[in-house]
């Protein structure tokens, strides 16, 4: 049928796994009101809330044209009453009042200042705000017991809310790639997260590290760390080797070989690549500044599946596991990926082979960005 409608109408499917979401976002006044309205929820630990928002953001993330009427919204997925409500009132009055008061709310801003410093989730500051604690003055003199990472996340935290350049991770990117080639000289590491996604800046830097020969990454982590350690790289370090008894969202079933999987997160110092690049005088600024890191060991046999778990976005990531378990009946995780129809683990040496297990149509990390 034609529709009668002068504007135009957009065709999306429902998983962000089935669409192409690129950079170029043309809704950005949509999506960031939407994207704070996520974290609220997220941030007041009301997740399935927070995942609505994310999705209704997402769909208006892969529109080849900015929204201008709520005609044009007629048939898309994911957006609910309440996100509807919200786009009309900017689309109405430029501006949405649920945003501007939540952005004015004393909560929400002790919320986003006290979770900015690593090492701090909602529930803490949660219980922090209850205490009558809102901002780090008052957290410094409350006498509250802070944590390694908490002590550490206040310490850099004004290096730690300053985005991460492309060339300062990529300046990482040098540093643990000398420090794992010299303990393990054919090691492999490759730039994840939201730097493989074609991002300019992050809050972090993910890097996953592998060795073509299985089982010669047993181990590798806490030797990297020392190597790190020994040369002043790292501000704060902590090394897990058994991820997946702490995570709930991997396959039903550990493959023994789950057991190696080795992370770290970490706190880098790193030198100021050039103050010119940076637009700072000579005098009276420090030469270098503090970066989260996330460093993953992946054993050469789940590499495209930790690759891919690994990636992003955290929505495209949750829109997988989604699709995998809904339409296809198997568990997909950063290990392995589990057909619960077959009773048997699907292998992969690519991401290509994954989507393709998955029956879905390959998205190359630059199109991740749901
Ligand atoms: N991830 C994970 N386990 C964690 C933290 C993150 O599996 N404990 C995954 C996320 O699902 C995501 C990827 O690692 O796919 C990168 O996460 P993160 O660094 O938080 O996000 P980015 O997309 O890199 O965004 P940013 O640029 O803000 O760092
Ligand atoms: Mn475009
Ligand atoms: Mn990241
Ligand atoms: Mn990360």
């Amino acid at each position: 049928a034609k529709c009668c409608s002068k504007a135009v109408v957009f065709s999306v499917p429902s998983y962000a796994c089935q669409r192409r979401t690129t950079l170029d976002n043309h809704n950005t006044i949509l999506t960031d009101a939407l994207s704070l309205l996520a974290e609220k929820a997220e941030l007041s630990e009301e997740d399935g809330r927070g995942v609505a928002f994310r999705r209704a953001a997402a769909v208006l993330k892969c529109l080849p044209q900015p929204v201008t009427n709520m005609m044009q919204l007629r048939g898309l997925p994911c957006l609910g009453e309440h996100s509807f409500r919200v786009i009309k009132d900017i689309l109405e009055n430029g501006t949405s009042s649920e945003v501007e008061s939540t952005q004015q709310s004393e909560r929400y801003k002790a919320l986003k200042v006290l979770t900015g410093i690593f090492g701090v989730g909602a529930k803490t500051a949660d219980r922090w705000i209850r205490a009558g604690i809102h901002n780090l003055r008052q957290l410094q003199t409350s006498g509250q017991t802070l944590n390694q990472a908490q002590r550490a996340g206040l310490q850099h935290y004004d290096d730690l809310n300053l985005p991460v350049t492309k060339a300062e991770a990529d300046a990482i990117g040098e540093i643990v790639e000398e420090a794992v080639v010299s303990v393990l000289p054919d090691a492999q590491i490759t730039l994840i997260g939201g730097f493989r996604r074609g991002k300019l800046t992050g809050h972090d830097v993910d890097l996953l590290i592998t060795h073509p020969d299985e089982g010669k990454e047993v181990g590798l982590m806490p030797k990297v760390v020392s190597w790190l350690q020994s040369k002043g790289f790292l501000l704060y370090q902590k090394t897990t080797i058994n991820s997946y008894l702490e995570s709930e969202e991997g396959p039903r079933r550990p493959s023994s070989n789950m057991d190696r999987f080795e992370r770290c997160f970490s706190i880098f110092k790193l030198r100021h690549l050039s103050r010119e690049d940076r637009g700072e005088s000579e005098s009276g600024c420090r030469l270098w500044r503090a970066v989260r890191v996330d460093l993953v060991v992946s054993p050469i046999s789940q590499f495209a599946f930790a690759l891919l778990g690994w990636t992003g976005s955290k929505l495209f990531e949750r829109e997988l596991r989604r699709w995998a378990g809904h339409e296809k009946a198997m568990s997909l995780g950063s290990h392995a990926l589990y057909d619960n129809r077959q009773s048997r683990y699907l292998r992969a040496t690519s991401e290509e082979e994954i989507f393709a297990h998955l029956g879905l149509e390959y998205i190359p990390p630059s199109e991740r960005n749901a």
